[in-house]
């Protein structure tokens, strides 16, 4: 039976209850972006802001995270060798890639998961970049409709293709890709078959089911691709095809042979198989082997203007940041990929010029200690 005092106690708890609500759904306070100093503040307010799931999925690496962790620790222990009294007093970071100049070195790498840290989260992404003057890599795995995303952008694109068992929905995908105005075809070479990442599948009761219209099916990976697609991909591609994802100086040599544009080196940001090296420590044997012959990229654990100057040192067209730009997503949407991408030049910028390289040219390996 309810008595009267119950009642106006249960009132008082019902209303107490609700306000707790109206605080979770609030949006969490806005972020001074001026305060954040560094990638790793971004990093450090996303955390409090981006869903705990969504979070697990992004920072996660393969199994021990053993090469996630290499990926850092590799650039940490690169030190510097500056030169003084060089005229340092105009920078000049351009840089010409697929056809194309850059203002900066960055391009953002494609990464899946903006949708679960913000609601079209894949729309602010590509927004982020084009206020960011920075190159957007659109997945074939993105979260929405490729042309809804090469709608909103207004910075140049390149599109990053999961080849298809069905080659004919292969081929039409590219053609896509290439109507709706990307500049180059990225190929993920590395992934025959999806990862052991221990903490995503932890987290992965707090996530909801992906969403890939631009697949046939969650089960996108082919692993019986070889180089012979690559050729055939190459057959018809109406854009520079480029390889993501090859760490072996021997694939690389394969991957000039058959005539690719470019090869970006990655470990997948240290998401698909422990224990491979460093990318910056796979960089110098590739481009060792590539000779010049093309462009080569790298990606994994650049958090720093120096990073990507010691990158460039060893023999980098460009680097690629994949988390980096998703934390900037999830502390401000397009501002925080804004101001992620502000840090980096800034920071890149400052790293040129208390080294003494006033060019992209200038960056060699005679900046490494
Ligand atoms: C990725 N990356 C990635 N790469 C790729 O070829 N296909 C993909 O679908 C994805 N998806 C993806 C999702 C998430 C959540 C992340 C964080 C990354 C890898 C990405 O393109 C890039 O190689 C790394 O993110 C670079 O390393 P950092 O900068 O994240 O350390």
């Amino acid at each position: 039976m309810t008595t009267p005092t119950m009642t106006r106690r249960g009132a008082l708890l019902s209303t107490l209850g609700a306000a707790a609500r109206l605080r979770a759904q609030q949006a969490p306070p806005k972020t001074d972006l001026d305060r954040l100093l560094s990638v790793y503040d971004v990093e450090a307010d996303a955390h409090t802001k981006i869903s705990p799931g969504a979070w697990e999925r992004i920072a996660g690496g393969a199994a021990d995270e053993i090469t996630l962790k290499w990926n850092r620790e590799a650039y940490d222990h690169i030190r510097l060798k500056p030169r003084v009294l060089v005229d340092v007093s105009k920078l000049d970071t351009r840089v010409r890639l697929f056809g194309a100049e850059l203002p900066f070195p960055i391009v953002l790498a494609p990464t899946g998961g903006q949708g679960l840290i913000m609601p079209q989260g894949d729309l602010a992404a590509v927004r982020g970049a084009g206020a960011a003057n920075a190159t957007y890599v659109i997945s074939s795995s993105a979260g929405m409709k490729i042309e809804d995303i090469a709608k909103a952008a207004t910075g140049p694109t390149w599109f990053l293709l999961y080849v298809q068992k069905d080659r004919g929905f292969t081929r039409d995908l590219v053609q896509r890709a290439e109507d709706i105005g990307c500049r180059a075809i990225c190929v993920t070479v590395d992934s025959p078959t999806f990862a052991l990442r221990n903490r995503e599948q932890r987290a992965s009761g707090q996530l909801p089911a992906r969403q890939l219209p631009n697949l046939p099916s969650p089960n996108y990976l082919d692993p019986a691709l070889t180089w012979k697609d690559i050729e055939w991909l190459q057959g018809f591609a109406r854009r520079p095809v480029v390889l993501k994802g090859i760490l072996n100086p021997d694939d690389a040599a394969v991957a000039v042979k058959t005539g690719v544009a470019g090869i970006i080196v990655s470990n997948h940001g240290a998401r698909n198989l422990d224990t491979v090296p460093a990318t910056i420590d796979a960089l110098p044997l590739v481009v060792e082997k590539v000779a010049g012959r093309v462009p080569v990229l790298v990606d994994g654990g650049i958090r720093r203007g120096t990073d990507i100057l010691k990158a460039l040192a060893l023999g980098a067209a460009a680097v690629q940041i994949g988390r980096p730009y998703l934390w900037g997503l999830g502390v401000a949407g397009e501002a925080g990929i804004a101001r992620v991408v502000e840090i980096l030049r800034k920071e890149f910028e400052f790293a040129m010029a208390l080294t003494g390289r006033p060019t992209i040219a200038s960056i060699d390996r005679s900046v490494i200690w």
